[in-house]
Order: structure tokens, then sequence, then C-alpha cells
């Protein structure tokens, strides 16, 4: 699936100054996309002895559910049988019937092959009604001559979601059959399986579109909806003579049938990867090397030209990725859709993907640079998946992190071919790496890779598709592909793992064990190692890295918890290597160092783990950033920021230390040590905006960013030129952004001028998309009720997607109660805000300082209605939790949470219930913190601006 829920653009660090090259990287990655393809040609275990070959589940032990006696119950399907071929024929119909439900209706016939003999048929079957024929759910034929047995019974096993039939005899092994149904189904606006979206243009449109991973193709028509059972398709769909129809194959051209599409038969291929939509779209189309490429969308996006980014960098993209695979793009054509109402961020539907409409268009006039990031990315990412994934797919869902890992990995290549100056490729190190440590640093992470018995239900399923699989499985991928070389894997590519193991024997690179050795301690225990270095006696040590040292970790590691650790490193002489801690502790004595030098760990932040020093060498990098930090690769100045914040969290080092490596930020004018210094001061923001700490913070980061304000002013022509990189745009939303929230005078004066002049002529906003959420936030906070008013008008007139999102964000800037209080009723009124923009506004309101306590008041008081409409919702419900209690940090609000958990036990909590009790860890842990630390840390502040 696609990037979906936790993509947030946070805090970054990185340049990955290509040291062993790009190249290698590719390589690396087709290795393992080769080992993964003869791993899952003969769909069977992975040999464990073939070395480098994937990591295998020998995971520690957990017991193994107990396995139920009818087949049925159980949630895997038996291995007796095999699908070869589907005829689905569909017909949605877009209009209400008489008991006001929308439905489609269908057949399917599947031929299959035995291959074990048995008299029990058990397919997926999910909330679809069956017309009965001689009495069952279903008919049987058999094929090439042989007659199948009488049928029995036939019945819909609800909780397992199966249609069983049973036999009056065997299915014979090596013969194969034919199963026919007809079948009636919702198309409800649910968002999975076969389902409805809506739009207005003149009038209610209505689309009927699919989203099938993980487990809901069978709530389109009856399958064996597993990703290994492989099979082709033939699909058929019916619909109105004013609507066109798209699935994954070509259309047939049949003149006689207008209002019957028929599509060409598909290669072999997994369910979940299957795709149909009956929609009044419209298209821009291409063709790339014989492949057609086309966009859709609502007519009026594809007619302003919303289309156009979308079909010029997918070409390019193709392209690479046919070049990196070494492998022609794998269908006739490719189909990408954005749709109104989608639940992830996009899906690798194979030929024909889908997006919400946000990860797909793009508007020059309105979007800005973040927006067209992430169109770019995400389209990398899914086309990525037409390849890895959808021609070679894992053969069970507890791997997932492989397809998904790999994926976001290599859409930050696919990006960097389509986008070459971007320099998009170090943004992953802040985008995932350090973004999904947060998370591995708890005790309760868990590992990348499930043993394959653990993961069964629908709602298992689910859960494996978060940041640990996208994220810290693109950072692992990339530390792999960081420590071999390119000489390497020419040998290895066309291979297998043996063959590979074989190249690594003869190559020069030296690795401390397989492949497979290595990647195994990444692969099969959670979190990671934080590496501390005595440079006076050049010892190393490794330990698990966790917030709270004191957590208890209750899943067993068979490698207790200890890596084998790739550590490029370098010298203020200049020299670098690359060394590998292999054991608990070691020592390297290139690491004692003389006075007044220092040593820098994790080159280019390659490796996945965090780095601490002794003080004298923490106090050298200090000085070394103070005197001259472009010393200090770019992305190791990111490094240092946000590792000193997280060790200081730990108590490896004092709060003091880590202060001290933002004092040269004033000097500093890149992106990626910006970002990193204001995700980690953002958590002292929340801890002190509300007490005597914030006066001299808020002097202080005035201080440090206002050099980078005039830099962007200057550059920039007083906020009137786009800055040329990537990064500089995004830098010049950093400055402005903390400089106007910080309440620089000359930036918010900036940005009152600036919104003064598009209230005057409102149908010609003069702001730099760039900045207009930073400038509308700012407007909004100092403008008073006129300034609101107009914002909400403006809101309410906007056409483009990603303009209406910028102002319902900073609608939540006001600093007036009234005007918060009258925002977050409208949050319940779905004719102000829409149902699914109603818990991000509800999160707006509450990051601000003034909206804080107002949100919760809220939260507490309308809690009934809230669990009614979201409870269920999972994902945003949770976060709706996290983001009201985040700056809670004393023992009254301690015990508020207590007291809301208590009134409440009666409704519930729903799918917040992990976030609550996050919600009160945190807490606690906030208030021990702050303890600690606010005395230290006002001292510090105030020793900077007196
Ligand atoms: C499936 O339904 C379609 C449309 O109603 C019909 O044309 C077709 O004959 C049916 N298939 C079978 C095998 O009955
Ligand atoms: C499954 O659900 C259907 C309809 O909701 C019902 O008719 C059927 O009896 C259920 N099956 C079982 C085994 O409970
Ligand atoms: C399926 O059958 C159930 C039970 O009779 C009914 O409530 C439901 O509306 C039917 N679904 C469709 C799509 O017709
Ligand atoms: C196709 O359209 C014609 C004319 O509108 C209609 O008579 C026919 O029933 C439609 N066929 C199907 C399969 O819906
Ligand atoms: C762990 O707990 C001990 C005893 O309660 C305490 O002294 C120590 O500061 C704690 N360590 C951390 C890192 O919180
Ligand atoms: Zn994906």
């Amino acid at each position: 699936m696609g990037k979906g829920f936790f993509i947030s653009k946070s805090l970054g660090i990185v340049s990955i100054v290509l040291g062993v090259g790009a190249v290698a990287t590719i390589i690396a990655l087709s290795v393992v996309y080769a080992q993964e393809k003869s791993r899952n040609a003969e769909v069977a275990p992975p040999d464990p002895s073939a070395s480098g070959g994937p990591p295998a589940n020998t995971a520690p032990s957990v017991t193994p559910p107990s396995t139920p006696a009818n087949l049925w119950d159980r949630w895997r399907l038996p291995k007796a049988l095999r699908p070869i071929h589907y005829s689905v024929t569909l017909q949605p119909v877009l209009k209400r019937n008489s008991q006001d439900l929308y439905v489609f209706t269908g057949n399917s016939t599947v031929s299959f092959e035995c291959l074990e003999a048995t008299d029990l048929i058990l397919i997926h079957s999910k909330k679809l009604n069956y017309t009965v024929q001689d009495g069952f759910l279903v008919s049987l034929r058999g094929l090439n001559g042989s007659s199948p047995p009488s049928i029995q019974a036939t019945w819909l096993q609800n909780t397992t979601q199966y249609l069983v039939v049973q036999l009056g005899g065997q299915l014979e092994q090596n013969r194969s059959y034919e199963l026919f149904s007809i079948f009636t189904g919702e198309l409800a606006d649910d968002l999975a399986g076969f389902y409805r979206s809506e739009y207005e243009d003149e009038g209610r449109r209505v689309v009927a579109t699919t989203q099938m991973q993980a487990a809901d193709a069978r709530k389109a028509f009856p399958c064996f909806d597993e990703p290994a059972m492989k099979a082709t398709f033939s699909v058929t769909l019916i619909h109105p003579s004013s609507h066109k129809a798209l699935s994954n194959m070509p259309e047939q051209s049949d003149g006689e049938m207008w209002n019957v599409t028929e599509f060409e038969k598909t290669p072999k291929m997994s369910t979940y990867l299957l795709a149909f939509i009956v929609s009044e779209f419209t298209s821009v189309d291409n063709t790339s090397d014989n492949v057609l490429i086309r966009i859709f969308g609502r007519p009026k996006a594809i007619d302003e030209g919303q289309g156009e980014y979308a079909l010029k960098v997918t070409g390019p993209i193709l392209k690479f990725f046919e070049g990196h695979y070494n492998t022609a793009y794998p269908l006739p054509k490719s189909d990408q859709v954005a749709l109104p109402d989608f639940n992830a961020g996009a899906m690798e539907n194979w030929g024909l993907v889908t997006y919400r409409e946000n990860s797909l268009l793009y508007d020059s006039r309105y979007s800005s640079i973040g927006n067209k990031e992430r169109v770019l990315t995400v389209i990398a990412h899914e086309l990525a998946h037409q390849w890895f994934g959808n021609l070679v797919t894992l053969r069970w869902w507890n791997d997932l992190w492989l397809n998904e890992g790999f994926a976001s990995y290599v859409e930050y290549l696919g990006a960097d071919a389509a986008e070459p100056t971007w320099n998009i490729k170090d943004l992953l190190v802040s985008n995932e790496m350090y973004r999904v440590m947060a998370i591995d640093a708890l005790a309760s992470s868990h590992p990348l890779s499930f043993r394959e018995d653990e993961i069964n239900t629908p709602a298992q399923i689910s859960e494996v598709f978060d940041a640990i699989a996208y994220s810290k499985g693109a950072s692992v991928l990339r530390m792999l592909s960081e420590f071999l070389t390119e000489e390497l894997f020419k040998e290895g590519l066309h291979c297998s793992p043996r063959s590979l193991a074989q190249a690594v024997n003869k190559s020069q690179l030296s690795l401390p064990g397989t492949i497979k050795e290595i990647m195994d301690r990444w692969t099969l225990q959670m979190g990671f190692p934080v590496v501390t270095v005595d440079t006076a006696s050049g010892v190393l040590t490794q330990d698990h890295f966790l917030l709270d040292r004191n957590a208890t970790v209750s899943r067993a590691s068979s490698f207790s918890y200890t890596w084998i650790v790739p550590i490029p490193w370098m010298k203020s002489d200049g020299t670098h290597n690359m060394y590998w801690l292999t054991k608990k502790t070691d020592t390297n004595s290139d690491f004692s160092m003389a006075a007044n030098s220092w040593l820098l760990l994790n080159q280019n932040v390659t490796g996945y783990f965090l780095v601490n020093y002794d003080p004298q060498n923490w106090a050298q990098l200090i000085q070394q950033l103070n005197n001259r930090h472009e010393a200090i690769p770019v992305l190791n100045r990111a490094q240092l920021i946000n590792d000193a914040f997280n060790l200081a969290r730990a108590k490896y080092i004092s709060t003091a230390t880590a202060l001290d490596t933002t004092r040269y930020l004033a000097k500093e004018r890149d992106y990626l040590p910006w970002s990193a210094a204001l995700g980690s001061l953002g958590y002292f923001q929340l801890m002190f905006d509300r007490g005597q700490v914030f006066g001299p913070m808020k002097k202080y980061i005035q201080k440090q960013v206002t050099p980078l304000f005039r830099y962007f002013e200057g550059i920039t022509n007083n906020w009137t030129r786009v800055p040329d990189t990537l990064m500089d745009q995004y830098n010049e939303i950093n400055a402005i952004s903390t400089a106007c929230s910080y309440e620089m005078p000359d930036c918010l004066a900036l940005a009152t001028r600036l919104f003064e002049a598009w209230r005057r002529d409102p149908s010609n906003n003069p702001i730099p998309p760039n900045l207009r959420s930073s400038i509308y936030c700012s407007a909004i906070a100092t403008g008073g009720q006129e300034a609101w008013d107009f914002a909400w008008e403006m809101f309410v007139n906007a056409t483009v997607v990603s303009e209406a999102d910028k102002i319902r964000g900073a609608l939540a800037c006001s600093r007036e109660t009234w005007i918060l209080n009258r925002y977050l009723q409208y949050t319940l009124n779905s004719t102000k805000i829409r149902r699914q923009d109603a818990t991000s506004t509800i999160n707006s309101i509450a990051r601000n300082v003034v909206g804080q306590s107002l949100t919760w008041d809220f939260v507490r008081a309308e809690w009934k209605t809230l669990f009614k409409q979201y409870g269920g919702g999972s994902f945003s419900f949770s976060g709706l939790i996290q983001t009201v209690t985040q700056r809670f940090a004393s023992n009254y609000e301690l015990q508020q949470l207590e007291q809301f958990k208590a009134d409440n036990a009666d409704v519930g909590f729903g799918s917040a219930v992990r976030a609550l009790e996050q919600a009160l860890e945190k807490t606690k842990a906030n208030i021990k913190w702050v303890a600690d630390n606010e005395a230290a840390v006002l001292a510090w502040f105030q020793g900077e601006t007196s």
C-alpha cells in the first residue's frame, strides 16, 4: 500500500554525501529483489542455509496458537487447492435501490487445480449474498472430462470469511474443476473492497472503485484471497454508457457491447492487486517506450491541468525502474487515478494505481513544494511496486516490511531520477529514519519480521502496515546497500543467494559475517543500538537504546539485543574508514584520540543507530560546529543535534550538552540541521510554552533564526523569488514559520502586509504557495476576528484541496478563545468541516498553546459524540488523544487524565485504548523530565540571551 497515514513531514536530517555511491545502492536492492524472486517462484520457504538469503523467521519463542479442528475455523487456507483462472463479471449500480442501498451484482467462475484429494472447498467471501443454484450457493463442474463429486452442503463461515462447500466425495489430485457463483454486495462508502466515492460536479457524482489490500478482494467476489494464491483474471464490467470502466489490463475492443467492457486476461497475480473503477473521470495521456500512461481524475481537475505533473514524471520514473530492475515494465499500460475518497495514501494495484487526490494532483497556483514532493514520492513508491511486490510477491504478510521497506527506499531513487536537482535522497534520514526511531526506541516496539504463524486474522494483517515496516524497513535496506559495494553486486546480480555468497567470498569486501547473519540482527530483533565510544581509551560499547532506560522490555531476543553494526567514521584530520562493531564491547585503537581532535561515527548517517561520545569528544565536536561547521558533513551536523537531544532524553548526556549543539545555528543555512534542531526543540516548546522558561527560550530562538530570516529575505528579493533548490525552499519555510511563530517583529509585519494585500483583492493572492501555511497562520494569530472571518470565507470557496487544507490548518492559529471554541464546534458539523477532516482540525487547534486547554475541555464534553463518529475509525482517533495530551506535564493534568479514563469507562475508548495508556505513561515521564530539567534549561537559555 502507499504511504498512508503516517506520512508527516517531520524534522529532518541528512545529506548522503555519495560515499559508496548510488549505483551500489541500486545493485544491492536488485540483489534483495533477485533473492525474493527465486524464493517466490517456488512459493517455498526460504532456504535457511543459504548465506545472503532473506531473513528466515526463526524468531524467538512465542507459543504457537492452538489449531482448531475444523479447517473452516482456521484463518489460513488449506493447501489442497490452487486457483488457475477467474472470470469475473461485475455490475455496480450507481443509484440507490428500493432499500436505499447502493449495490453491485456479479458472477464469477474460478478454475482451480486439486493438489491433494479433499472433500472440502474453502474460498474467501465477505459480506456477499449469493443466488442459490439447485439448492446451493455455488455450482461445481469438472474440467477435461472429469465429473465432480456432488455438493452436500454450502454455507458462509462468517468469522473466518469463508464460503464453505462440503462435497459428497473427493476432488481428485491433479484434476481441475470450476466453481461458479452469482452474488450481490453493497457498494458502501467504507473505502474497502468494491466501494463508492462521491463528489460534486453539477450534482452528486458516484464513482465505483476498489481497495483490495490487504484482505478485501473477498468482499468483491469469492476468491482464494492470499497473496501466494496467484492466478490470472478476466474481468468484465457492466456500466452506463456515460461512464468509463478501468481495470488492471487494457480493454478488449468490442464494438457491439458498448456498455459492457471486457478486459484482457491479466498475467498471474495476487488478488490484493486487482482493481476495477467505473466513473465519469477524464484523463491526460502519453506514451513512453510503448507503454500507455494515463492520469485520471475529476473532469474539472483534469481540465485545469492538475494531472500534468504526474504525467510528466511517470515516464522517467518507469524508465528508471526498468533499468534498476533490469526488466521491462510488466504490463501494456499504466493508469493512475485520483479518487475523492481514499483511505491510504495510494495503492499499487497492478496497472491501475489509485491515489488520494492530494497525492496525485498538482496545481502550481496553489500547491507548495511539499505538496509537489509528496506527489512525486508517492508515484515513485507505487511504481516501484509494479515490479517488487506485484511481479514478485511475498508469500505472506509477515514479511510485509520487505515489500514496503523496499518501495519506501527506492521511491527516493526513482524520485531522484525524475527531479535530479532536488537532492531528495538526503531526505530519507529525516523523513523515514529519525521519524521511526522515535517509535522504535520504545519498549513496546516490534521487530521488522514476524513469524508466519504470528499473523493470521485480517486485523493482524492490517496492523503490520506500520511505520516500522515502511520507514525502518527503508532505513535498514539503505544501510545494507551502503555497506555492500558495487563490484560485489555486479557478480551477485544475476543470481541465487548462493552465487551472491560466492561473490562476497571472492570480493575484496570484508564483512564480519554473511549478509544473512548481519541482517538478522536488524530484522529479527526490535529497536536499535546506541554506540558509545570513549576516545581516551578507544573502547566502544553498544546498548539497546530506549527513551526510558528503566522501561521493561518483555520481548526476548535470541541475540540479546546486540547488533552487528557497520560504522563508517571520520576524524578531524580528514582520515576516514569503516569499522564493524560485532560485540557488546570492543576496543579499536584508531578511536583513541589526541587532545584537540575529534572523532565522528556514522559518517553520513548511513547506519540505523545513535552515537554517544565521552564529554571531551562532544566538546571538540561542538567547538568544530562553532568554529567552522562546514568541516562536518551536513548530514552529520543534523545527526549531532538529533542524537544529542535523544541521548539527553534518555539521560546519557546532560540537556545542556544537547542545547550546546544548537548554538552554531546562527551561522547555519542548510535545511537538514535546522530541521533536526526545530524537531528536537519542539519537545521543549511543548513542555515549556506555558511557563517561565518560555520567555528566555523565545528570545534565544529569535536570536538564532534572525540571520536565517535575513539570508532568505536577501536571496529571494524580499520573499518574491522562489529559491532554486528543494532544500532551500524547505529552509525558507523553516525560517518564516519559526520567525513568525516565535514572534520576530519583522516576520509578523511581513505576514500582516501580505495577508492584507490578499484581503484587498481576494481573487489575486500575492502570497507564494510555499509560504502560505506560515503566513496565513501568523496573520490569523494576530489579526483578530476580521482576519479569521475572511480566511473562513476563502476556505468555504476554495476549489483546490491543497489550498483548502492550508487555510483549514491556519484557522486554528487564532489567539481568541471564543473563535477557537466556535471553530471546535464547527468540527461537529459536517456541512462546515467535512467529516474526514474533523479530527485533524481538532488536532491543529490542540497544537496551538491557546487552544490546548479549550480542546481538552471540548474533547471531554463531547466524548460520547466523538466516540460514536470516530471510535471505530481507528488511526485518526488515537491521534486525537495523543495530540490533545501532548503538553501534559503536571500532576494536575495527570489527575484529570485519570479522571477522564474513569468517567468514560462505560463509553470506552475504542481504537484509542493504547493511545490513552501511552498518554498516561508519557504524562508521567513528562512530569519527571520537567522536574529534572526545568532549572537547567532556564539557566541555559538565560545564559545565552542575557
Ligand atoms: C454473468 O453475468 C453476465 C451479466 O449478467 C451474463 O452476461 C453472463 O452470461 C453471466 N455469466 C454466466 C457464466 O452465467
Ligand atoms: C453468515 O451471515 C449470513 C448473512 O449475514 C447468515 O445468513 C448466515 O447464517 C451466517 N452464517 C453462519 C454460519 O452463521
Ligand atoms: C444481503 O442479505 C442481507 C440479509 O438478508 C440483507 O440485509 C442485505 O441488505 C443484503 N445485501 C445486499 C447488498 O443486498
Ligand atoms: C446495454 O445498453 C442497452 C441500451 O441501453 C440495454 O438495452 C442493455 O440492457 C444494456 N446491456 C447491459 C448488459 O446492461
Ligand atoms: C531509573 O530508576 C531509578 C530508580 O527508580 C532512578 O534513580 C533512575 O534515575 C532511573 N533512570 C532513568 C534513566 O530514568
Ligand atoms: Zn507500498
